[in-house]
Parts: C-alpha cells; sequence; structure tokens
C-alpha cells in the first residue's frame, strides 16, 4: 500500500491544474495517505524543492490558472545525475509513489525515472494542446479554446469592419485540435493544422471565391504546427500568388494558457486527480489517467504519448461546407 505521494506539475502550465492538485491532496487525506507537493517539476525534484501538503493548502485554488506547485521544463532531469539527484531526494522524504500532472515531456521523464529507480507512477493529462492518447480531453484545453474563440470573435468585429482577411496562429505544439475546434467555433474561412496537407493553391481560389460572394472579412485560423510554418509564413505565401491581397496577422500566444479554468475543466481534472490517487492504490504504475466516453481509463504512459490522437477528417469537410 502507498504512503507517501509525491505531485508535481510539469510541462505548460493548463488552466485546470490547481483543480487537479486539489483533487489529489484531498483525495490522497481521505485514504489515509500522507502527500508531498514537488515544486516547479523535475527541476524541484533536483533541488529538493519537496513540500508537505495538507487539505489547507489546496483551499481557494480550484477557481485559479495556472498552478500552485509552479512549471518547469527541465534540461538537468534529462541526464542519469539529475535523475539520481531526484531519487535521493524523494526516498530521503521516504516518497513511495509519485502523481505528475503534464504533458509528452513529463510522460517521458516518468517512464525514464521508472525504468531506472522504480518509483510507481500516474500520469495526469494537463495541457492545453488535448494530444495525449486515453483521454478525449486534457486538463486545459476547453479553457484554452474558449479563451481563444473570445480573442477570435474580438478580431472579426474589427475584421468585418476594415473588410479585412486575418491569419490568427493559436497554440497546440505540432497537434491541431486547438485550431480545429476555435476555428469552427469562431466560423473560420480555413484552418491549417499539421494533421491534413492543405494547399496553399486551393487556399487561394478560396480567398478569391470569397471576394467574389463579397465576404466582408475573412478569417484562417493556422495551427503553430503547420508543416507550411507560422502565420506570417504562410500568409505570404498566399500574398505572393495575390499581389494586392491585404491582410493581418495575429498570434494568440500565451494568453491561451492562462485564465480561470471552465466549468469543464474543473470538473475533468477533480475526476481525473481522483482516479490518479486511486490508481496508485490499486497498484498501478506507468499508467496515465483519462476519460474516454464519459468513463475513467488508464492507458500505459508509453502507449498515451506514442499513439496520435486522430482529429477528424469530416471536420475538415465541415469547414469547407460552413465557409462556403
Ligand atoms: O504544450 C503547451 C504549449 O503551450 C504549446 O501549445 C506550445 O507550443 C508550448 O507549450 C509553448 O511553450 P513555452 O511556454 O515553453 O514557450
Amino acid at each position: 500500500m502507498i504512503k507517501k505521494i509525491g505531485l508535481f506539475t510539469s510541462g505548460g502550465d493548463a488552466p485546470g491544474m490547481n483543480a487537479c492538485i486539489r483533487a489529489v491532496v484531498r483525495t490522497a487525506i481521505y485514504h489515509g495517505i500522507e502527500i508531498f507537493g514537488i515544486e516547479r517539476g523535475y527541476v524541484g525534484m533536483i533541488d529538493n524543492m519537496i513540500i508537505p501538503m495538507n487539505s489547507h493548502s489546496v483551499s481557494n485554488i480550484i477557481q485559479r490558472g495556472g498552478t500552485i506547485l509552479k512549471c518547469a521544463r527541465s534540461t538537468e532531469f534529462m541526464t542519469v545525475e539529475g535523475r539520481q539527484k531526484a531519487f535521493v531526494n524523494l526516498e530521503t522524504h521516504g516518497i513511495d509513489g509519485l502523481i505528475a500532472i503534464g504533458g509528452n515531456g513529463t510522460y517521458t521523464g516518468g517512464i525514464k525515472f521508472y525504468e531506472e529507480f522504480g518509483i510507481p507512477i500516474i500520469g495526469v493529462p494537463g495541457t492545453i494542446d488535448n494530444d495525449l492518447y486515453g483521454t478525449d480531453y486534457t486538463i486545459g484545453y476547453d479553457t484554452a479554446i474558449n479563451t481563444a474563440l473570445q480573442a477570435i470573435d474580438k478580431i472579426r468585429d474589427t475584421a468585418d469592419s476594415f473588410d479585412r482577411m486575418f491569419f490568427v496562429e493559436v497554440m497546440g505544439r505540432d497537434a491541431g485540435f486547438i485550431a480545429m475546434d476555435v476555428g469552427i467555433g469562431g466560423g473560420a474561412e480555413a484552418i491549417f493544422i499539421p494533421e491534413f496537407e492543405e494547399s496553399i493553391e486551393d487556399m487561394v481560389a478560396m480567398i478569391k471565391k470569397g471576394w467574389g460572394r463579397k465576404k466582408t472579412s475573412q478569417l484562417i485560423i493556422v495551427a503553430e504546427g503547420d508543416e507550411h510554418g507560422n502565420a506570417f509564413e504562410i500568409a505570404e505565401a498566399i500574398k505572393k500568388r495575390i499581389p494586392d491581397f491585404e491582410y493581418r496577422v495575429t498570434v494568440l500566444g500565451h494568453i491561451q494558457r492562462g485564465g480561470s479554468p471552465s466549468a469543464r475543466d474543473r470538473v475533468l481534472a477533480s475526476r481525473l486527480g481522483q482516479a490518479a490517487v486511486d490508481g496508485l492504490i490499486k497498484g498501478y504504475n506507468q499508467e496515465a489517467v483519462g476519460i474516454v466516453n464519459d468513463i475513467i481509463t488508464y492507458t500505459p504512459l508509453a502507449e498515451a504519448i506514442g499513439k496520435r490522437k486522430e482529429i477528424s477528417k469530416d471536420l475538415v469537410k465541415l469547414v469547407e461546407i460552413l465557409s462556403n
């Protein structure tokens, strides 16, 4: 039976991480398990930033964006010496189970660490990118798309006033989930995502068709990981083919990572946090908790990062039909 859990958030912060921290801490306490917060992810594991937590430590945080445990990306943890230091610190505290809230890099570090030092670990999908296999949604995704959508609605107002075309670049690393959902939700004319090969020539034809129909504004959503390049590069590629084409580019950037988590993210985070502790209690290890079709699931960490979650081609068709 697990006696002491070490909990950390790592990689890019995501709205809802605090709600998950709260759920993990309170579920652990409910089961009589001691819980320690490891600040700044793997950096804090190496630097011994390990603090005991109690029910009060997580009061009044469910509504807060960011993460009270802080996030970091550690290069030292990529070395065996770094991981050795981290292990010694965990051992000194008697930590015999880990819960890692994060994304790809977090899971990768957790797999390596278990192989070498054998401390069981459960991953919780916390990233705005929604790019982890084994869960329909990741913590932070819902808030991020709503934040992006609010910004896009505002851009539409100014685009419409000037009859202008805007390219809006959204985050997502090498996945297009954010772009696809905000594109559909924002009524975009077209979407560039890494999962599908879009053609610049088709885009040029579409823009000309839009002008022919006297569309007052056109919004193109670009996922930051698209193979054609960033939003500026795509816009310039189009301008080469239509020289009198006037456009503006907005890169939404880190605004998508902040803010109070949506109701959906708070509930998702709370359910996943509880399930992570339950998993460790049941003796699960090297698993990522997730929710698929509203049912709690556990997927091997390697699979969660190794398998690609698909975006339906039907959605691409939907954008084409609705922007007609
Ligand atoms: O993984 C979350 C994310 O926000 C990605 O969408 C983005 O590519 C990356 O993190 C940005 O990382 P950083 O905050 O280190 O610039």
